[in-house]
């Protein structure tokens, strides 16, 4: 009998998240945003909920292989371009599209000689500092991808720094059409936050990746206010209780201390299945659905949990650690990070299964 921790994927909430994304996105096209293997979900996954993007958007060249192996024929678009010219070969070979966002990859495009057109993203960074092209350069390298016989059509995107903020949204939307202006090209600049927040972003191609999986990208306003359903539960058992008198303490380093007699549960969840080893005493847990909180230190396998407030409990009660019923956003806030870093951290020896 394998250990009871395991990480439910709802298919058809994350069909319905997408559904809330297109209603945000007006015409456009909507990319769904699958990175590091769906943000946890699994690519194949991805591919079955989200059926009904116009494109999948994606980093690495193997995940956009098993997209295509999954039987996903609609556009996929490579985030981050190619690494190498070798790339090249595979992107031709899957019918991929690709980004640009720097001078030596326009360079591999343009000596290495392909078949089928291929589709690009011109990046430009209006603010990131992480990858693109500055405005000034912009139009140059533009005009170098359009001497390329074989670049298909040109987009020109670029990505916020702060997306939920409007000031700095709004100053990196100006910089971006400022540089274009005159071009006729269709503009990408849309990830979740901004979909859901500033409509005059939208333009013609969105790319929401955090909220398609029930996050909210705001701190200030969660999932459930943004229609947004979990897109995974991690769940789990008790697999051992222990009675504390007033002064026993719990796990490593006896960080918790009992003031009371008390019982604790021993759930089958460590910081080796992904579950953050920094959660403080008071982390949100459900236990038999009653909300509960972490006590003691996240261990390699296990988590201690205060049981007084579900009496009954025993072992093999169910625990969620996040999901349906406990938002991801709640223990990624009380754990001092984001909703995508926990599901991004889910680790390959927890058991995944989808759920319609
Ligand atoms: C270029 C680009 N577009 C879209 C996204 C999706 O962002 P989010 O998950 O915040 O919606 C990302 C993610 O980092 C990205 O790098």
């Amino acid at each position: 009998m394998p250990r009871p921790i395991i990480a439910q994927i709802h298919l058809q909430s994350l069909a319905h998240n997408l559904q809330v994304a297109r209603q945000h996105a007006d015409n456009a096209f909507v990319w769904a945003v699958i990175k590091a293997n769906a943000y946890g979900h699994g690519i194949e996954r991805a591919v079955l909920a989200f059926a009904a993007a116009d494109g999948l958007a994606l980093l690495d060249l193997n995940e956009a292989v098993r997209a295509r192996e999954a039987g996903w024929l609609k556009p996929i678009l490579l985030l981050e371009g190619i690494f190498e010219p070798a790339d090249l070969a595979l992107v031709n070979r899957y019918g991929l599209s690709m980004t640009v966002h720097c001078a030596e990859q326009l360079q591999m495009l343009a000596k290495y000689s392909l078949q089928i057109p291929v589709p690009v993203y011109l990046k430009m960074n209006t603010g990131m500092n992480r990858l693109g092209f500055t405005p000034e350069s912009f139009a140059s390298a533009y005009q170098a991808l359009r001497q390329i016989p074989w670049v298909g059509d040109i987009t020109f995107m670029t990505h916020f720094s702060d997306a939920d903020l409007p000031e700095v949204v709004n100053t990196q939307r100006a910089r971006f059409l400022a540089a274009i202006e005159g071009f006729s090209e269709k503009k990408s600049l849309c990830n979740s936050a901004a979909l859901l927040s500033a409509p005059n972003c939208i333009a013609d191609a969105v790319r929401p990746g955090i909220m398609l999986y029930g996050s909210s990208p705001f701190a200030y306003r969660s999932a459930k206010q943004c229609r947004l359903q979990a897109g995974m539960s991690l769940n789990s058992e008790v697999i051992g209780v222990q009675v504390l008198k007033p002064g026993d303490t719990v796990g490593y380093g006896s960080r918790f201390k009992a003031e009371q007699s008390m019982r604790i549960g021993v759930v089958a969840c460590g910081y080796a299945d992904g579950y953050p080893r920094n959660a403080p005493d008071g982390t949100p847990i459900l236990v038999n659905g009653v909300k509960t909180r972490i006590v003691g230190r996240v261990s390699m396998d296990m988590i201690t949990v205060d049981l007084s407030p579900v009496e009954q409990a025993q072992i093999g009660a169910a625990v969620q650690l996040w999901g349906e019923q406990l938002p991801i956003d709640e223990v990624a806030h009380a754990t001092g990070t984001i909703g995508y870093e926990l599901m991004c951290a889910v680790a390959p020896r927890v058991p995944v299964s989808a759920c319609p």
